[in-house]
């Protein structure tokens, strides 16, 4: 399973970069306007250069014509460049579209295993279950993301399982182990996944042991 990181924060994209770890990036408009008033352009390319992998862009129109036209723009921006459509009917339609054109596209806000079909359908390259806010909705997110990678798997479906809306380290386990193609997480989750309490004090011991060898 690779990973992404799922923000439009630079300086937690440098470091997780740094790591070696992350292989793309996710981007919706709340992460984007947490960073204040910004050119969404710059942003996007600078992301892309500093990752050199897919980094996803969210149109924010809510018409097959209106996606296009800003898919089409953001497409432009970096051969990195995924774009994010909404799944909706006019989001499908888009989809098609843009895959027939070679567009990259990542079907955002899918909660449900037929909206996950839609998107494989149309040939999206990623789709992306918010398994999070399922569990907040007091549904079985994960359920769902076994569901789509099932369905995908069965008939033949390329579109990529890109599990999103992750809360926890735990989350990321049970997605790698139910075959989720990629899983975006926030910077505070992707830090978690290093650490261990027993790595921390058996490293102490180490060292204090080792100041005994060289005095
Ligand atoms: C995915 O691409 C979304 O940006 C993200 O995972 C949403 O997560 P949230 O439910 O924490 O906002």
């Amino acid at each position: 399973m690779e990973l992404f990181i799922d923000t439009a924060d630079m300086k937690e994209i440098e470091e997780a970069a740094s790591w070696g770890v992350i292989s793309g990036v996710t981007t919706n408009p709340s992460l984007v306007a947490k960073e204040g008033k910004v050119d969404f352009k710059t942003m996007i390319q600078r992301i892309c250069n500093l990752v050199q992998g897919p980094v996803s862009a969210e149109v924010v129109s809510m018409d097959t014509e209106g996606m296009l036209k800003e898919a089409r723009d953001i497409a432009t921006w970096s051969p990195h460049v995924v774009v994010k459509i909404p799944m909706t009917w006019d989001g499908v339609r888009a989809v098609k579209v843009l895959s027939r054109e070679g567009v990259k596209t990542n079907v955002t806000l899918v909660f449900s295993p037929n909206q996950a079909l839609l998107a494989g359908l149309v040939g999206a390259t990623y789709a992306s279950p918010f398994l999070g806010r399922l569990d907040d909705a007091g549904h079985d997110g994960m359920a769902v993301v076994g569901e789509i990678v099932e369905i995908y798997r069965k008939q033949g479906i390329q579109t990529k399982v890109l599990a999103a809306s992750i809360r926890h380290p735990l989350h990321l386990v049970q997605a790698a182990k139910i075959g989720a193609d990629v899983a975006t997480v926030p910077f505070k989750i992707l830090k978690m996944m290093a650490h261990h309490p027993l790595t921390d004090s058996g490293l102490e011991r180490f060292l204090a042991d080792w100041k005994k060898v060289t005095g």
